[in-house]
């Protein structure tokens, strides 16, 4: 794993201590990285009518774009349930994927890992944007936006 994505994961390992998750007890946390280098975080943030919930990896481009930032090159994950002593790897739900790909290319790559409680990175798996959502729908394809 190239030392760029390691120091990603450790990004989204620390935010995913923010997370705002009362109602799941799931805390998610995401590190987006620019093709410029920078790194923008994002975690789940719920709410007590739980369709305004949103989740880490939303949040994430959500500071990024509003930066005007639209290059990317990827995105590390870390999900497990609160107070668990192994975060298990988990993947973005649809929406996220969709959100995602309004601003990523084909090759830009979702990073997926399972860690220790202490940050220790024990498996990883990285998809390409292309891999998580095939034939995926662009409007910008059809109108030349
Ligand atoms: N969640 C994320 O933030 N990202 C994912 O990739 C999967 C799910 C959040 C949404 C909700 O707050 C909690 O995790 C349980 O689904």
């Amino acid at each position: 794993m190239e030392e760029k994505y390691l120091r990603l994961i450790n990004k989204a390992f620390e935010i995913r201590k923010m997370a705002y998750s009362p109602y799941s007890n799931f805390k998610v946390g995401a590190a987006l990285l620019c093709e410029n280098g920078k790194i923008y975080e994002g975690c789940n943030i719920e709410n007590g009518a739980y369709g305004p919930s949103i989740c880490a990896e939303r949040v994430a481009f959500v500071e990024a774009v509003k930066n005007d930032e639209r290059d990317f090159d990827a995105i590390a994950i870390v999900t497990g349930p609160k107070g668990a002593d192994v975060y298990d790897m988990g993947s973005p739900c649809g929406v996220c994927r969709q959100f995602m790909s309004e601003f990523c290319d084909d090759n830009f790559k979702v990073i997926m890992t399972k860690m220790t409680k202490e940050g220790e990175l024990l498996d990883s798996k990285i998809l390409t944007m292309d891999e998580i959502l095939p034939d995926r729908f662009k409007l910008k394809d059809f109108n030349r936006l």
